[in-house]
């Protein structure tokens, strides 16, 4: 059981004297896109060829995915004594002989499976959420601690008190990752302040905006990292029961989640008296059934209370009346994993990241017709153009771009000729977009705007849960207009009805859903008109 620091710093010390035996690592990405190649048997047969042979002292680990998806199998190769890391894409399950040899410095045929790290998509990130990804291996506590990880956590509970803790994340300026921004500090600041014997806290992993996959990368990749920034959140805030609700979809990340759980109880630091302290805090995961609106806060809320996951009208807020009508904190994962680092390297250091009102890192999937597809990190502030061009490494085909889809259904579509926006809440706003969680779809000239916007709503059309007519009824109704303009059978009176009920559908909503279901027809229509007009019968 670990009681203290001293406990925590005695697994790093026998981790370091483990380590000793081996002068170099292969690091194979068990992440979803890997493994659904069969990168978990080319892991075993590794892990079995070189253990066999530890003259080559080289530990072979199963890790999560480090974002280039797009060249799965990843397997890294670490160098210890250089502190060297080469990174090699488009492995075949067959090549574990290849690794045998490049441990044992024999030739192999590698050599054209290296990525270029000195490439902008590995040294123009900057990794907070991230920083173990691709390191650590997920299924092992001590491999988080010896990372450093629980620091945070033991410190805070041995010398902080909980509004050193409020403190802290509030002088950081983090804002919520799951798409509002709204000021994390602030909200654990609100509840912290409710006289109440039960309090709770909810991390939201239901990631359903099509294309995002950065809260499955990082629960799936490193859960004890949540779990830490959940325990301080119950710590600040008074709560001492935490839930994560993740979808049924993500197997993965629930398997390594509950296993997560399962260690940190063994050891004390999830359950009673945590490091010695009058500090009690445990967590449990709950499955969602994968429906979009279930991400929202009091929709999931229901959820889990093992009702229909219907949004309500707030007020009341979940500070006052959250799960089971108790004061309750709701944060998405990224906002969970920024944390500890927050609490370990103090806000200030936090705040001098990123942009004067947007601090920190964001995590970012890059989808669509892009080079590099994959999960990034980038620092907050950082330009569309320097995202795209740069990290994304272009255009797939040589075509050229047309437009980026950010914030996912609730989001908007960015025209290539404002490429040099910066990556933040409010430029990104000022421009009829969002900053979402995190999905950015980038599309080519070969895109049609109208069919984009279409394809938003008739997501949101058919998860709209149906509670209000303006959402149930309007959904429909835009994408039947929309029908009409990619049909090219539009009147020009549509038109004028188009941009009426975008605002009757975004006015009226009973929840963000359906509020904001209709911004990417407003932002296309904003931006790429003529398509519309091109959409008219006999224009
Ligand atoms: C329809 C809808 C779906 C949402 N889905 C998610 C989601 O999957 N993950 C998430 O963190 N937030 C989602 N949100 C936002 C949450 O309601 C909530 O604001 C957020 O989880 C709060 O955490 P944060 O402050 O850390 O961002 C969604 C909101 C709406 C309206
Ligand atoms: S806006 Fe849509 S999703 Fe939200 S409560 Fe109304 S019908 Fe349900
Ligand atoms: S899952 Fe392996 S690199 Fe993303």
């Amino acid at each position: 059981m670990i009681h203290s620091i001293e406990d925590l710093q005695e697994i790093v010390n026998n981790k370091i004297s483990q380590e000793e035996q081996y002068t170099q690592e292969i690091r194979v990405c068990t992440g979803s896109s890997c493994s659904s190649l069969g990168s978990d048997e080319l892991y075993k047969d590794l892990q079995k060829n070189l253990s066999q042979t530890p003259e080559h002292k080289c530990k072979v680990k199963g890790v999560g995915c480090n974002g280039l998806c797009s060249a799965a199998i990843m397997v890294s190769h670490y160098d210890k004594s250089s502190s060297k890391e080469t990174i090699y894409g488009r492995i075949e399950t067959t090549q574990n002989e290849d690794f045998v040899c490049l441990a044992s410095n024999k030739t192999n045929k590698l050599e054209t499976k290296k990525c270029d790290m000195s490439s902008a998509f590995f040294t123009k990130q900057k990794k907070i959420v991230l920083e173990n990804v691709g390191i650590i291996d997920p299924n092992d506590i001590e491999d988080y601690i010896y990372h450093g990880g629980y620091f945070a956590l033991f410190r805070a509970l041995e010398d902080k008190t909980p509004s050193d803790i409020i403190n802290e994340v509030k002088l950081s300026g983090l804002r919520g990752r799951g798409g509002g921004g709204y000021p994390t500090g602030l909200k654990w600041e609100s509840v912290s302040k409710v006289e109440s014997q039960q309090k709770f806290i909810i991390c939201n992993g239901d990631e359903g905006d099509p294309g995002a996959f950065m809260d499955r990368a990082v629960m799936e990749s490193d859960p004890h990292r949540v779990l830490e920034g959940m325990a301080l959140a119950g710590y600040a805030c008074g709560a001492n029961m935490g839930f994560i609700y993740v979808r049924a979809e993500y197997p993965l990340a629930v398997e390594k989640l509950n296993k997560a759980i399962k260690q940190a109880r063994a050891r004390g630091i999830l359950g009673q008296n945590i490091a010695s302290s009058n500090f009690s805090f445990d967590v449990e995961v709950r499955l969602g059934g994968g429906a979009f609106v279930c991400g929202e806060a009091t929709a999931l809320i229901a959820s889990i209370e093992g009702n229909r996951g219907h949004p309500r009208q707030k007020p009341p807020h979940l500070s006052d009346r959250g799960l089971w009508n108790e004061p309750t904190v709701l944060n998405n994962v990224e906002t969970f994993a920024n944390i500890p680092t927050i609490i370990k390297k103090g806000g200030e250091w936090f705040k001098a990241i990123g942009t004067a009102t947007s601090s920190g890192t964001k995590v970012f999937a890059l989808t669509g017709h892009i080079q590099n597809t994959g999960l990034v990190e980038v620092p907050m502030g950082i330009t569309l153009k320097e995202l795209i061009y740069e990290i994304g490494g272009g255009i797939s085909g040589g075509r050229k771009l047309k437009a980026i889809q950010t914030g996912g259904p609730s989001g908007g579509c960015i025209p290539a000729q404002l490429l040099d926006t910066q990556v933040d809440y409010d430029s990104l706003k000022d421009i009829g977009s969002i900053m979402g969680s995190g999905g950015l779809i980038v599309m080519d000239e070969s895109s049609n705007m109208v069919e984009v916007a279409k394809f938003f709503i008739d997501f949101c059309k058919s998860e709209s849960c149906g509670k209000c007519v303006p959402c149930r009824v309007g959904t429909v109704e835009l994408s039947d207009l929309l029908d009409k303009f990619v049909k090219k059978e539009a009147k020009r009176s549509d038109f004028e009805l188009l941009k009426q009920m975008c605002e009757v559908v975004s006015q009226t909503s009973l929840c963000g859903l359906g509020q904001t279901a209709p911004n990417p027809v407003v932002s296309t229509l904003k931006y790429f008109e003529n398509e519309y007009l091109q959409g008219i019968k006999n224009a």
